[in-house]
């Protein structure tokens, strides 16, 4: 069976490099131009060819058949690496255990507990800014995103130094891994500073992460934490239950949830502030909504019933998933084919590659009408979720979901009882990582309330 027969290549490869340098330059506008050489297009991702597939209904295949379009592809290679073989790298074949092991841990009681603990930290947050502050959105999101990561697997604070340094080192390695990819692999081990970074990073975390997992074994109380979740899965024996998990397989998902689990949320936050601020009607539309939800966005603690759901915040909500189609994080993923297989009508070889991307079916204009515009209420009114797939789809969909849905709701919902965000500085730059990043955002936040103001008023 022969591939590359049967599927044209999008013009412009160099040798060795491929598409790489314009993946690296403008990822966004050179995926923006594939759907135009057809529904599957031969792309050089580096020295890695894949088979990029730009339509719908053929993504969803790849994205619903898990056996034959198995996790691997440069992306996932390098991901492992990191990941080793945690719920988002490993194989079809140790997925499902893995997951019926990690789900307990995102159950709805579950999140309400964890959404007590968003909500408090997002106050903090919005609290410690001032009147006429510039913001640097990003840095503030991810603090955010990573402290309630902490709270949610660890039921710990944990002291601000290991906060600052898992932020920093998150940034490393996210930033690292895409251009990692798309590198020809014996680059990868050259001791450039990059590399050393890279590598510096992985093993502080690696080591960071390794100590709490190491302190908790020492203490067997079950402190209703994904960390907990994760110690127990598996013990309640019987005749159907999952072996537990091993120590490898532990340490595995806790940097997997830590890594997926905060920079893609904390980026999509920040897009979603940006675009709230370059939007002034869509920011009165979610003041609204958080001056009408009970004490701005939810109780605080000690008003609060243990357990109890967070309110509904449709407005927030359909700006996250307006967001969320402008800027997936996940913009391009990578699939391995396991036999050979047919796409459509377009044979596909076992060994294949196939990559696959959120923004270019999020932005298509047959499927979004006026697509690049930035219009949440598309939401209210219908839109088809059909090509929509910023979790991704099928049994590999993202398991924390919900989680950052509910985070990323509560956090605009007390920001905007307490701000008006204002553009300050240029337009931020789109950086195409393993996430899509706004590179230097900053916003100016006004206090809404005029007791928060200085006396005299000043920005
Ligand atoms: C805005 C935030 C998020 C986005 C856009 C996002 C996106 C995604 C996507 C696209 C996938 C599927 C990847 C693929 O099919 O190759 C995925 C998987 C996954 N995500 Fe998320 N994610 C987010 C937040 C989170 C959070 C908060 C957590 C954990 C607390 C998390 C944990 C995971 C895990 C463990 C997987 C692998 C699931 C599996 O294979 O069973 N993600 N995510």
């Amino acid at each position: 069976m022969n591939t590359a027969a049967a599927v044209a290549s999008a013009p412009g490869a160099l040798p060795l490099l491929g598409h790489g340098l314009r993946l690296v330059r403008d990822p966004l506008a050179f995926l923006s131009s594939l759907p135009a050489h057809g529904d599957l297009v031969r792309v050089g991702l580096g020295p890695h060819r894949v088979v990029m597939v730009c339509d719908p209904q053929l993504t969803r295949q790849v994205l619903l058949d898990t056996a034959t379009f198995d996790k691997g592809g440069p992306l996932y290679d390098r991901l492992g690496e990191l990941l080793g073989r945690g719920l988002a790298t490993c194989p079809a074949g140790e997925h499902r255990r893995l997951r019926r092991l990690s789900q307990p841990s995102f159950q709805p009681d579950r999140m309400a507990v964890y959404a007590g603990a968003m909500s408090d930290l997002a106050a903090g947050l919005a609290d410690s800014w001032e009147h006429g502050q510039v913001v640097d959105v990003a840095r503030e999101s991810n603090r955010l995103t990573t402290r309630i990561l902490v709270r949610a697997m660890f039921s710990a604070s944990a002291d601000e130094r290991l906060h600052e340094h898992m932020i920093d080192d998150v940034e490393t390695v996210v930033r690292c891994v895409f251009r990692r990819s798309i590198a020809p692999e014996p680059v990868n081990r050259i001791p450039t500073r990059a590399n050393r970074r890279y590598e510096r990073a992985l093993s502080r975390m690696r080591g960071h992460l390794g100590d709490v997992i190491a302190a908790r074994r020492a203490d067997p109380a079950d402190h209703g934490d994904l960390l907990s979740a994760l110690l127990r899965a598996g013990e309640s024996a019987g005749p159907d239950a999952d072996p537990a998990l091993t120590e490898q397989e532990i340490a595995d998902q806790v940097m997997t949830f830590f890594v997926a689990g905060t920079k893609s949320t904390a980026s999509t936050l920040a897009w979603a502030l940006h675009l709230l601020a370059t939007h002034p009607r869509e920011q009165a539309r979610i003041q609204d909504e958080a001056d009408r939800a009970p004490a701005t966005g939810w109780a605080p603690t000690a008003g609060r019933a243990p357990g109890a759901s967070p309110p509904a915040l449709p407005e927030a909500e359909q700006v996250i998933t307006e967001t969320l189609r402008l800027y997936p994080p996940g913009w391009l993923l990578t699939r391995q084919v396991t036999r050979d297989t047919t796409l459509g009508a377009t044979p596909i070889a076992a060994g294949t590659t196939v990559a696959f991307s959120p923004w270019i079916l999020h932005r298509r204009p047959d499927l979004y009408p006026d697509p690049d515009r930035f219009v949440p209420g598309r939401w209210a009114t219908g839109q088809t979720r059909g090509a929509y797939i910023p979790f991704g789809a099928g049994a590999r969909q993202c398991i924390g979901g919900r989680f950052a849905v509910t985070e990323m709701a509560l956090a605009l919902t007390h920001i905007a009882s307490r701000w008006q965000l204002v553009p300050a500085g240029r337009a931020p730059r789109v950086a195409a990582e393993a996430a899509l990043v706004p590179q230097g955002l900053r916003l100016r936040v006004l206090a809404r309330d005029p007791a928060r103001r200085d006396p005299a008023g000043r920005a």
